[in-house]
């Protein structure tokens, strides 16, 4: 028998600073990558005719594609395989074991689920040695995020794909962010599930009841992201604290909060956070705090004791040129230039 070749891939979390919400209705948000935490694809030859098998022990997952199984393209992990070896051009019928693994919480606004399909798609590509860019690669998570979650606003799967901290406009092109000094932030896990799709849905139907008053929200969180980005990029964090902490009166206001989050908020800014708020979808999942180095610990210390399960520290360092990025557009082109 000849060698079996493996191969692993790997993603990162992603956190939402500010814009969550909003984004869906066409306004701007920035997140940024959370290395802490990642997704793993591994890909191994497999004995001939065994066909692919997918394998997720955290989830307890074992699929098999074809054959009886057919090609369930309703399950996330099956479409990412299905939509990735269709794009790259090559035949289904393969033999491939694929497992994958994450210690990103999932259901928490970390972006687990588009970090697991972005791992599958990069080991993909990597085990038949075929390049994607991360254009390609965000278009093929945002295919398979659809079915999960209804209508995503595409953040997840640019950031994520990109691994950049990226100012998005949903159907536009985003622009990565240059970041003048080091962001410090603290995590901290509700352990409580955010269901996006649910929560995004009774956003929706609020807002088909106060379309005014919704959009008028949406208008301030838009104009918080776009004076977030150039805080980040002039190097003011205090002015940054200052809009997160507006940001999350006014997803209080779309009643997306929770007395849990609302408590892990207060409690990072009592010990001197700049700027606190509830990321991604909300009514569970996370909260996000910018603090110091001097009081990172103390802040960690409270969220922990507020009731937090988990605290995730990250830094985004400085850097980037803030260069035009990507662009979700409906047909993918191939782009040498792009190319990784
Ligand atoms: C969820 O992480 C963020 C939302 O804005 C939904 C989306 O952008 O698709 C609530």
């Amino acid at each position: 028998m000849g060698l079996r070749q493996v191969t692993v891939a790997y993603a990162p979390g992603k956190i939402i600073l500010v814009g969550e919400h909003a984004v869906v209705y066409g306004r701007p948000a920035v997140a940024v990558p959370v290395t802490q935490v990642r997704a793993q694809a591994t890909v191994e030859d497999a004995t001939t005719g065994q066909g692919i098998t997918i394998v997720a022990p955290d989830v307890d997952q074992k699929l098999l594609l074809g054959g009886e199984g057919g090609w369930p393209s309703e399950d996330p992990l099956a479409r990412t395989v299905i939509a990735t070896l269709k794009y790259l051009g090559l035949s289904l019928e393969q033999d491939l074991t694929i497992t994958v693994k994450s210690d990103i919480p999932i259901a928490r606004g970390l972006g687990s689920g588009a970090a697991v399909s972005t791992a599958m798609v990069r080991v993909l590509a990597a085990h038949f040695s075929l390049e994607l860019s991360p254009q390609e690669v965000s278009q093929l998570v945002y295919e398979v995020e659809r079915i999960h979650h209804g209508t995503p606003s595409g953040i997840d799967n640019t950031v994520i794909a990109h691994e950049r901290p990226v100012y998005f406009v949903q159907g536009q092109t985003s622009q990565t962010v240059a970041v003048r000094r080091t962001l410090r932030l603290l995590i901290g896990d509700t352990g409580e599930p955010s269901p996006t799709k649910g929560v995004v849905g009774a956003v929706r139907r609020q807002w088909r009841r106060s379309r005014g008053r919704y959009e008028s929200i949406f208008d301030e969180i838009g104009e918080i992201a776009l004076r977030v980005r150039r805080s980040m990029e002039e190097g003011d964090i205090a002015e940054m604290g200052r809009l997160m902490d507006e940001n999350h009166q006014l997803l209080r206001e779309l009643d997306v909060s929770s007395p849990l989050l609302d408590s892990l908020v207060g409690a990072a800014r009592d010990e001197g956070a700049l700027g606190a708020k509830l990321s991604g979808a909300g009514r569970g999942g996370n909260v996000i705090a910018l603090v110091t180095a001097e009081r990172l610990a103390q802040v960690e210390r409270a969220l922990l004791s507020a009731g937090a399960e988990r605290v995730i520290g990250t830094e985004v360092p400085p850097g980037g040129e803030g260069t035009p990025a990507m662009e979700i557009s409906e047909n993918l082109a191939r782009s040498d230039e792009d190319a990784v």
